[in-house]
């Protein structure tokens, strides 16, 4: 089957001559997308259109920004409401303290809030709160793990060959960037994940000097690897026991896992949660709380963070609606959201057996990855690098585009269920994934 894709392949060449790599992110350009990205001119549920009117059931959303969907009522109705009667002032505002309420009702340990703009906003600040609350300069992020793009910890996040990572007790430091502040990284310290033993090491080696660890709940930008069982509550004992802060990045996982994110699923208290993406049902809202001693540092920019777009008025609307929406009922959405993306996932596995290919789907609830790989299991970044075709898993969600699935194309990010998904979606998903991998 071949679509036309003629106006995106114009547009495309449009952009180049006005926005780098023909769009605002690498991740949205070629490196991802092949010759040309799609442009897509509508959403409306879980399903997006390109400007050639082709439509796709979107596994993306927005990078999983959407847990209600694309152009939900009820967003549509908040962000009309914030925009008719303005949607950001030089001043404090009565619907910032509900959506902080309502994290705070539902996250752990969200005693005090404070809003950013995006993941990369939220998570710097923390890693600036635990170095400010502590007086401690370093701190642990691990192999795979991206929080964002702040030169701190902008290293060895990406997927790369594995023979350039070095011994596990002594990672080569790979930083994912030029540009970099050349002192940034000397207070990083950089282990694997999913190992306490490289924890323990890391403090003893370090003692007395480490403000935070920081780690994603569940591995997001490396397919999904979930922790393994025991390890955040390890985490949380060794931080704990050594007076470091655990900074639990859930731009992720937050508003998508559970009411209260990682903490609530596997059962582990943060001093600072990070969230974004899907706080913001589509707007750029991020957020970072934690423990009301900590966050009290930043009071009169003892430890600074500032911000004319933080807690914009029209982000605010969609976050408040958004919240409300996924924490009634009992936490019915968070059980609607694990079945879509679960069912996703069995049904996937099904068709690789049946097609006889050597590929997992492997996620957490809502969130899952397609990894082309012989192992039955991928669960840390070296084996990732190692043991994942990701040319493969590119060309093969490329052609899922073909049968109107959106999928991402970079095997290093992952699908999401949304509430707008149907069973559906899922059965017309399986049948297109069928069809590419029989042909
Ligand atoms: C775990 C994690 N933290 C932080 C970020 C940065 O968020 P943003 O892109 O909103 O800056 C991302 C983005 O993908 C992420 O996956």
């Amino acid at each position: 089957m071949v679509i036309k894709t003629d106006r995106s392949k114009e547009l495309f060449e449009r952009a180049l001559k006005v926005l780098v790599e023909g769009g605002s992110s690498p991740s949205r350009g070629p490196a991802n997308y092949g010759d040309y990205p799609l442009f897509i001119k509508r959403g409306e549920g879980a399903t997006i259109e390109d400007v050639d009117g082709n439509r796709y059931i979107d596994w993306m959303m927005a990078y999983g920004a959407l847990p209600l969907g694309h152009a939900h009522p009820l967003i549509v109705e908040a962000i009309s409401e914030a925009a008719s009667t303005g949607t950001l002032f030089a001043a404090a505002t009565e619907v910032e303290i509900e959506v902080a309420e309502l994290i705070s009702g539902l996250v752990p340990g969200a005693e005090k809030v404070r809003f950013a703009n995006t993941g990369t906003e939220a998570t710097m600040a923390a890693i600036r709160l635990a170095r400010g609350f502590t007086g401690r300069p370093r701190f642990i992020k691990f192999e795979g793990h991206y929080h964002g793009w702040y030169d701190d910890y902008l290293v060895s996040a990406h997927p790369q060959p594995a023979v350039l990572f070095g011994h596990p007790n002594d990672p080569v430091k790979i930083p994912d960037s030029s540009g970099l502040n050349r002192r940034a990284l000397e207070d990083t310290i950089v282990i694997p994940w999913n190992d306490l033993e490289a924890v323990e090491r890391a403090i003893s080696n370090y003692r007395g000097s480490i403000a935070a660890v920081i780690t994603e709940g569940i591995m997001a930008n490396i397919g999904v690897i979930p922790p393994a069982d025991g390890y955040l509550q390890g985490l949380r004992e060794l931080t704990r026991a050594n007076d470091i802060l655990l900074i639990l990045d859930e731009t992720v996982t937050g508003c998508r896992i559970a009411p209260g994110g990682c903490q609530e699923l596997y059962g582990v208290d943060a001093d600072i949660v990070t969230m974004g993406k899907g706080l913001g049902a589509g707007l750029p809202v991020a957020a970072f709380a934690g423990r009301g001693e900590i966050m009290e540092a930043l009071a009169w920019g003892g430890v600074l963070h500032y911000g004319t777009q933080n807690a914009s008025r029209a982000g605010m609307f969609a976050s408040r609606v958004n919240l409300t929406e996924l924490s009634k009922d009992d936490g019915a959405a968070f059980k609607r959201l694990w079945e879509i993306g679960e069912s996703l996932t069995g049904g996937l596995n099904r068709v690789f057996e049946e097609t006889g290919t050597a590929a997992i789907a492997q996620g957490v609830g809502p969130m899952l990855q397609i990894l082309f790989t012989e192992r039955s299991a991928i669960t840390d970044f070296r084996e990732f690098c190692a043991h994942v075709d990701r040319g493969r898993y590119q060309r093969f969600a490329l052609s899922l585009f073909e049968h109107g699935i959106y999928m991402t194309p970079s095997s290093a990010l992952h699908s999401v269920a949304s509430l707008a998904h149907s069973d559906e979606d899922i059965a017309v998903t399986l049948e297109a994934v069928r069809t590419v991998l029989s042909s």
